[in-house]
């Protein structure tokens, strides 16, 4: 079977390595991948935002399955173009991605299906938005509705803060605003949760803590995540019983009643708070690096798992997973997540000898003439298996220290809080 993959993160290198490891699959595609999937893979440099593009060449080359890693085709109804040509693909529709697409969408589910969630109000101006500030507590959080890559979301100290990101929202940073969410800040500790979908019934897909934060003790900047562990130290049975009862299922059936099935991945962002869990956000696709950070523990073939989405057979499937602990890195270009270069070389790849535990997932990079260049804000991820989180992260350090890119910076206090 051919199979074609669309993105070009640690994400999907990761699904690539995944999926390469299937005897049913004969050749993958990635659109337009990296440096590391291009040594399993091949990579195909077209523009994804072009449906008709990708259409032409998956129907060139007779692919059967199309498995998108990243929002915004699937936001955009990349899901919805290929399923009315009768062409295999693993993703929710548009309307299901709506859950990540439109903050606003997703939470007044949570208020009509009393779904856990930050207190909130939608204002569809500055100025009834601003009058609102004055009841508000700080600090409080002020969000734009549409896909912002990480970045529509402001955490507000005081109320000259919460203005400035008022009008910077319905100014059009981040396109054309309509509205804009205040938000309760909810204090607590954040966790990855996800679970896989077939429209019918979902299997559990693992937990895991993400450190969005680009400074050492989770200070700085927000970044798209510098490093993560899996599983999640805050999940017990009661805990995993309430995600499910109080916000996964109802979320499902909020879109059934919309007539619309879930299909794929599907990641809760969320705050616990006293063993009880909030929604802060769903994302519609894998976590990137959470993802490079699960999948190594993945027993089953990925393959299977996406083949019974396909089906609707999600149900007989046994989802199996290595009893370990996950630990990534992620390696970036200095000055990320603000200005950084590019197209600077990474020597010294070929000198890690990886061990059964170890994966190198590429993310910015591009291979030209057989060198490694950068080619993005994250750079590499180091992930290792382990009983303990602390050999796992020990064994990515070791890593990043035999490649020495002088260029590059990382965490190195990643899982802090399950390492003593
Ligand atoms: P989001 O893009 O919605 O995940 O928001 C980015 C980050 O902002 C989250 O990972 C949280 O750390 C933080 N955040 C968002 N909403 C809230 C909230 N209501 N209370 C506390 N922190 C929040
Ligand atoms: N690691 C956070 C995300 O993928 O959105």
């Amino acid at each position: 079977m051919k199979v074609g993959i669309i993105g070009s993160g640690g994400r999907e290198h990761s699904l690539c390595e995944a999926l390469s490891k299937s005897k049913k699959i004969s050749k993958i595609y990635c659109f337009p991948g990296n440096a590391g999937t291009q040594s399993i893979a091949e990579n195909i440099n077209i523009n994804i935002d072009d449906f008709e593009i990708l259409k032409k060449f998956v129907i060139s080359k007779k692919i059967e399955l199309i498995v998108v890693g990243p929002e915004k085709p699937l936001v955009e109804g990349i899901v919805d173009f290929f399923e009315n040509i009768n062409i295999p693909i693993f993703g929710p529709n548009k309307l299901a991605s709506q859950l990540e697409g439109s903050k606003i969408f997703t939470k007044k589910i949570c208020d009509k299906y009393k779904i856990p969630t930050a207190k909130f109000g939608i204002f569809e101006s500055i100025n009834k938005a601003k009058l609102f500030l004055n009841n508000m507590k700080f600090p409080m959080v002020v969000k734009a509705d549409g896909l912002a890559a990480g970045k529509g979301v402001y955490i507000c100290e005081n109320k000259e803060n919460a203005e400035n990101a008022i009008e910077e929202i319905f100014n059009g940073k981040f396109g054309e605003a309509k509205n804009v969410l205040l938000e309760e800040f909810l204090i607590g500790e954040e966790m990855s949760y996800f679970v896989v979908s077939d429209g019918k019934n979902i299997k559990k897909f693992e937990t895991a803590q993400d450190h969005k934060r680009v400074g050492e003790g989770d200070i700085g900047k927000n970044t798209g995540g510098m490093g993560a562990y899996s599983p999640s130290n805050l999940i017990n049975n009661d805990l995993d019983k309430k995600i499910l009862e109080k916000i996964i299922y109802p979320t499902l059936n909020a879109l059934k009643n919309m007539n619309c099935e879930y299909k794929g991945f599907l990641y809760a962002g969320l705050m616990i708070v006293k063993n009880e869990p909030y929604l802060i956000e769903y994302n519609v696709r894998m976590g990137d690096p959470e993802c490079q950070t699960i999948l190594p523990k993945l027993k089953t073939d990925l393959l299977d798992i996406i083949l019974a989405c396909a089906e609707r057979k999600l149900a007989q499937t046994e989802i199996e997973w290595h009893n370990k602990n996950s630990l990534s890195i992620v390696l970036c270009s200095k000055g990320y997540p603000d200005k950084y270069q590019n197209n600077i070389l990474i020597k010294n790849l070929d000198q890690v000898i990886l061990k059964s535990n170890q994966k190198i997932y590429h993310a910015g990079t591009k291979n030209e003439k057989n060198n490694i260049f950068s080619n993005g804000g994250r750079v590499l991820n180091f992930v290792s298996l382990s009983n303990n989180f602390k050999e796992a992260r020990d064994s990515n350090i070791e890593m990043i220290k035999k490649i020495n890119w002088t260029e590059g910076f990382y965490r190195k206090d990643i899982g802090y809080k399950v390492i003593k």
